[in-house]
């Protein structure tokens, strides 16, 4: 599938320019960059949370995306009811919740939940539906290693019924454990997509070449300041 171009203003500063790129079915892509470069815009645009500067479609068909924000905002009720937001489907729900690891606090009000909690309830929620593009905006974050591992785990399973997934992150083992493909963003610009191997070479860490990529980004920005 493709995903067109576009490009996001906000107070007259163009946040993203975005040219478009393949989207494989099947895939795993790792969106990554600093903060503020544009990640969450991208997810928003594509997910239809907020428009991009010309109306119109990004993908060449109609897909059903799936989208899990980087901040969730759980309604002050059961997490049970929160998730069931998502679809009514309840031995989906509760298979989900098991799965998730959060069956104990089905009855738990949802604004009460720690950091990683809330994260599984998203989760939870975001999977009561299913979607051909899976869109998570730091999904791992918050979560601790096992936890974050199985969910990873549940990326791999997606992949291989054919679901293509996007996903934003800062922790780069997650990345390196399940992404096909890296989409690195700088300044709201696509500077990388492609193979996790030509992103970083062999001779360096991933982690090393970001940080490599983001001090060079750093000078361009300085020089341009300097006009
Ligand atoms: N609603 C908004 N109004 C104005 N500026 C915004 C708005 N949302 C985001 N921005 C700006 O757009 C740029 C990109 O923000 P975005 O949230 O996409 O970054 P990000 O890559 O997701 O960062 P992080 O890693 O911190 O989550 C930032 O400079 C941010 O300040
Ligand atoms: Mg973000």
């Amino acid at each position: 599938m493709r995903v067109n171009g576009f490009t996001k203003t906000y107070d007259g500063r163009k946040v993203l320019d975005f040219p478009g790129m393949e989207l494989e079915s099947g895939k795993i892509y790792a969106v990554i960059g600093a903060n503020g470069s544009g990640k969450s815009t991208f997810a928003k645009c594509l997910a239809g949370i907020i428009h991009a500067d010309k109306k119109g479609t990004f993908f060449d068909k109609e897909y059903s995306v799936g989208y899990m924000p980087q901040k969730s905002f759980p309604f002050a009720m059961s997490v049970e009811k929160n998730i069931a937001l998502g679809g009514t489907d309840i031995s989906r729900r509760n298979q989900l919740m098991e799965k998730l690891q959060i069956t104990h606090l089905a009855k738990k009000k949802a604004n009460r939940l720690s950091g990683g909690e809330t994260a599984r309830m998203a989760l939870a929620r975001v999977f009561m539906k299913s979607f051909d593009v899976l869109i998570l905006d730091e999904p791992t974050s918050g979560l601790d290693p096992v936890s974050r591992n199985e969910l990873l785990e549940i990326f791999k399973h997606l992949k291989s019924k054919g679901i293509s997934i996007l996903f934003s992150t800062h922790i780069i083992s997650d990345l390196e454990k399940c992404a096909d493909e890296i989409t690195y963003i700088r300044n709201g610009k696509l500077i990388y997509t492609g193979h996790i191997l030509g992103f970083a070479g062999e001779q360096v860490s991933l982690e090393d070449a970001m940080v490599q990529y983001e001090k060079e980004g750093l000078h361009e920005k300085f020089a341009d300041e300097r006009v």
